[in-house]
């Protein structure tokens, strides 16, 4: 077995060079302008409003994913509603339901996208029901037609956790031209998170895409406290905006997200040629943006292994994402067992070292230790 002479984290964050960071910390020095909707926030928000193909008055931008799911629940309505989603994600899907006093359903998801599946969703719906909130859960896409269908035959709102999803996109055929457009535009809302290890990043950031311009207005007063004008505070809102400093690291690092998307390309490529023949590891494949690389293992046990003997004797750190399941913790241990396929997954994932600038041959080692531990 091979040990990597440096420790190998699962995830790195991109460091935009310090030279072009500076330049732009002078700009926000000349502006005195810190946090409140300044100008290197909505500088963000254009250049974010290009690359997504979604229209400015669609976005918001917020100083967490966290806070921009609680505060996007919460200005469609669902206080107090039922919403299905699912298990198998990161806990902040279900935390900011609970926050606002929601209450989250759990429905199963399908074994190969590893989604919220339809099918599961649609025997959850009761006259409680206000909305589904699917992940597309290491950028693999969700079933968004069979969400779309659910959304109109049940009037609920359809509202996707893309945390993981930022640089996927779908296309849109017209006549003479084929367009990008991203996920984020499929149903009423949807969130991505700019967490330092996710691929894109602003520091720590969330940014909301909706259907409906009409929502920003909203937005933009509960991410600042619900403060409507210099005498009127509307609604019990929370602070939520994102600062300069953060809005710069966002558009530092737009600059590059071509690079960051295809070296992430290249990285999967590596471990899918490290582990080609080998029947015991199951990559992942459906994931466009290759944010994560999960693979599955045969059994809880082959999978404990790996994890452990990559850490102890490798120097190589691997994540149980997402192990243990949502409802293996206390806050909603009360759907404990109801659903099994998301359960065996959790038992069986393990997601493998992927960021910009890992060397290759450090992954096709990473590999090579993976099958050595197995066999
Ligand atoms: C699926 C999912 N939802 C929500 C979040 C919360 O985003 P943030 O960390 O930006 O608050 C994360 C990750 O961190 C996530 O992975």
């Amino acid at each position: 077995m091979e040990k990597l002479k440096k420790t190998i984290f699962v995830t790195r964050p991109y460091l935009p060079l310090l030279e072009e960071f500076k330049r732009g910390l002078e700009e926000v020095w000349a502006n005195q302008w810190l946090t409140n909707n300044g100008p290197v926030l909505q500088k963000f928000q254009k250049e974010l409003s290009r690359y997504l193909g979604v229209p400015e008055t669609n976005l918001a931008l917020f100083n967490n994913g966290t806070l921009a799911l609680e505060l996007g629940y919460y200005a469609m309505g669902l206080a107090g509603g039922d919403v299905i989603t699912t298990p198998f994600t990161f806990v902040a899907t279900s935390h900011a339901l609970k926050r606002i006093g929601a209450n989250p359903i759990f429905a199963d998801v399908d074994p190969e996208t590893m989604c919220l599946s339809p099918e599961a969703a649609e025997k959850m719906i009761t006259s409680r029901t206000k909305a589904i909130v699917p992940v597309h859960v290491y950028g693999n896409v969700c079933d968004v037609e069979g969400f779309e269908r659910l959304g109109e035959k049940y009037g609920v709102k359809i509202i996707y956790d893309a945390a993981h999803a930022f640089g996927v996109f779908s296309r849109v055929e017209h006549v003479e031209r084929v367009e990008k457009k991203s996920i984020g535009c499929c149903g009423d809302m949807s969130m991505f998170s700019f967490h330092p290890t996710k691929l894109f990043h602003s520091c720590e950031g969330g940014l909301l895409v909706f259907k409906e311009a009409k929502v920003q207005e909203k937005l933009f007063e509960l991410r600042n406290f619900a403060i409507h004008s210099e005498t009127e505070c509307v609604d019990v809102g929370s602070n939520a905006k994102m600062n300069e400093l953060q809005a710069l690291m966002g558009l530092e690092c737009l600059k590059k997200i071509d690079e960051l998307l295809e070296y992430r390309q290249k990285i999967y490529g590596a471990y899918a040629e490290g582990f080609a023949g080998c029947d015991e590891v199951k990559l992942i494949p459906h994931s466009q943006n290759k944010a994560y690389v999960p693979v599955l293992f045969k059994d809880f046990e082959t999978r404990e292994r790996v994890y452990a003997v990559l850490k102890e004797k490798c120097n190589v750190f691997t994540r149980r994402y997402f192990y243990p399941l949502l409802t293996d913790f206390a806050p909603y241990v009360y759907a404990k067992g109801a659903c099994p396929v998301a359960e065996n997954l959790a038992s069986r994932v393990l997601t493998l070292p992927t960021y910009y600038g890992l060397p290759l041959e450090d992954v096709k080692a990473i590999a090579e230790n993976v099958k050595e531990i197995i066999t």
